[in-house]
């Protein structure tokens, strides 16, 4: 994959970040979410490539645009052939309530590098370098946090855990408070707190619990750019979507997934901040028609962290 690319994805986000900027706080996430699908699928028109969307909006009958197998990206002859997983608005209740972490993402890889993740859930632990080989959704949480604590050679009390705010995990917080490790419960967006287990500087060190299966893949594609680790086990809330995983080749429905099983060989990763979160800062509007936005790209390849703080002015090319 041409390491060009990934700047050009930048602009594919920073476009749908920034049709979100007048919808944050505004209480509506149906049009939030509409204008950050449609920014993003008129971006990729300008994009050579021959992309198809194996992780997007949902099926052709549930999604007008960027459905899973949709073909985007400007094609030709010479154009890649690339898979890609999008979240055009990851955090759409954050970006109607002007809450903390919405971002707008990308991840990119070779034909066939993604697992074709139903819409269902997924049980996730992500951490940074520090614990690679080291988690594991089989063990307890208590000693998934002890094991990175001992790896990061910090005391157990000095950790962070980052858990989605549901009831669903009343007992995985219980067992976090118990070992002594701090924790913070976050109102959604576990792509940016998956991220931020890898990211230096984020204060976090550790991502458990059950979110979303498509964000599970995302994640696993940033995590393979930052050198961290992740894990994933598919959850199925009912009999409807285990037939559906199977009619989507999913043989094995209790299994546990590396990080190279949900995002394989080269793969880029790049999300632009639409508010401000543990990993990136969101759009911020001035006077006269000028914005700013933050962006991370990041691949596999090489392992380049870039951020990308970029100065957009609307009035000469509006989104
Ligand atoms: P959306 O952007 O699709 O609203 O997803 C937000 C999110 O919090 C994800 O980050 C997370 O994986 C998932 O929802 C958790 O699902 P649920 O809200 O059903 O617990």
């Amino acid at each position: 994959m041409d390491r060009n690319l990934a700047l050009e994805f930048v602009r594919i986000t920073e476009a749908a970040a920034l049709a979100c900027s007048h919808h944050i706080g505004r209480g509506d996430e149906k049009s939030a979410d509409k204008a950050a699908v449609d920014a993003m699928r008129k971006a990729f028109d300008s994009v050579r490539i021959d992309g198809t969307v194996v992780i997007g909006e949902g099926e052709r009958d549930e999604a007008p645009m960027l459905y899973i197998g949709e073909k985007v990206g400007r094609r030709s002859e010479e154009a890649p052939a690339i898979d890609i997983a999008l979240d055009p608005l990851e955090g759409t209740t954050i970006c109607a309530k002007g809450g903390v972490g919405a971002i707008s993402v990308i991840a990119v890889a070779e034909k066939g590098g993604f697992l074709h993740a139903p819409d269902t859930y997924m049980d996730k632990i992500a951490c940074g370098p520090a614990g690679v080989g080291i988690i594991d959704l089989d063990l307890s949480p208590t000693e998934n946090v002890h094991r990175v604590a001992e790896a990061l050679r910090k005391p157990v009390e000095d950790m962070m855990v980052v858990i989605l705010d549901r009831p669903r995990h009343e007992n995985l917080i219980q067992e976090v408070r118990k070992t002594g490790a701090r924790i913070q419960l976050i109102g959604d967006g576990d792509v940016s707190a998956s991220v931020a287990a890898a990211w230096p500087d984020s204060g976090i060190d550790l991502l458990i619990g059950i979110g979303g299966a498509p964000e599970g893949v995302i994640s696993a594609a940033a995590m393979r750019c930052l050198g961290g680790d992740f894990q994933g086990r598919l959850k199925f809330r009912n009999e409807a979507e285990k037939e559906r995983a199977q009619r989507m080749g999913i043989l094995d429905l209790n299994k546990k997934y590396s990080m190279n099983e949900l995002a394989s060989g080269s793969v880029m990763f790049c999300a632009t901040g639409i508010t401000d979160g543990p990993l990136l800062k969101g759009i911020k509007l001035y006077p006269n028609r000028k914005a700013t936005t933050q962006s991370i790209v990041m691949r596999s390849k090489t392992g380049t962290s870039r951020t990308i703080h970029s100065y957009h002015n609307l009035g000469i090319k509006p989104v």
